[in-house]
């Protein structure tokens, strides 16, 4: 186990990301919405970086399994309740890799008619394949390495490792 990001990294980071999402939503109804189980961690931290009044919701994605690879399949679980009409959606992820999971989850939403959608991603694999979806804030770019941390899993384990470290 080898440390990519530091937690000093990260937080310093998070609270960049927090001003500009603050300062790009004054006046507008926020809804962010965190994809479980990986951006649990990420997603606690943001939020309480953003100034606003914001909604939180959380949808469930899941492609990868047990591997270190997508499967392609990527299988999506929303709260029955959830409402988006005329919300500005903000959908914080922990990593892009092919951006399979990103693009069907944005499909997926924009059928629940939000007035806007925004991504924002902790992680961005850059050599990885570029999903469809632009992404509007990220917090870093890595390489095409595994990471585990910070929300991350390999196998549902080291969600609970304060840095993001190479496996
Ligand atoms: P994508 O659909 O290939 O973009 O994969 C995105 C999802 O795969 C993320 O939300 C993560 O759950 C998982 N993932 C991708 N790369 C990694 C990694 O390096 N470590 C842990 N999970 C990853
Ligand atoms: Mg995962």
């Amino acid at each position: 186990m080898q440390i990519l990001i530091s937690k000093e990294e990260i937080s310093e980071r998070v609270k960049e990301l927090g001003k500009k999402i603050t300062s790009d939503y004054q006046n507008k109804s926020l809804i962010a919405l965190c994809t479980l189980k990986g951006s649990i961690v990420f997603f606690s931290d943001l939020i309480r970086e953003i100034e606003l009044e914001l909604e939180t919701e959380f949808i469930r994605a899941s492609s990868y399994g047990k591997e270190k690879t997508s499967s392609g399949d990527v299988r999506l679980a929303f709260p029955s309740a959830l409402s988006l009409i005329g919300k500005h959606v903000l959908l914080v992820e922990d990593i892009i890799d092919t951006g399979m999971t990103l693009d069907t989850i944005v499909t997926s939403l924009h059928t629940r008619n939000p007035a806007s959608i925004r991504v924002c991603s902790l992680l961005l694999k850059k050599d990885a394949a570029r999903p469809k979806t632009k992404i509007d804030y990220a917090g870093f770019e890595i390489g095409n390495e595994f990471v585990v941390g910070y929300g991350l899993d390999y196998a549902e384990k080291y969600r609970n490792l304060n840095d993001i470290c190479i496996i």
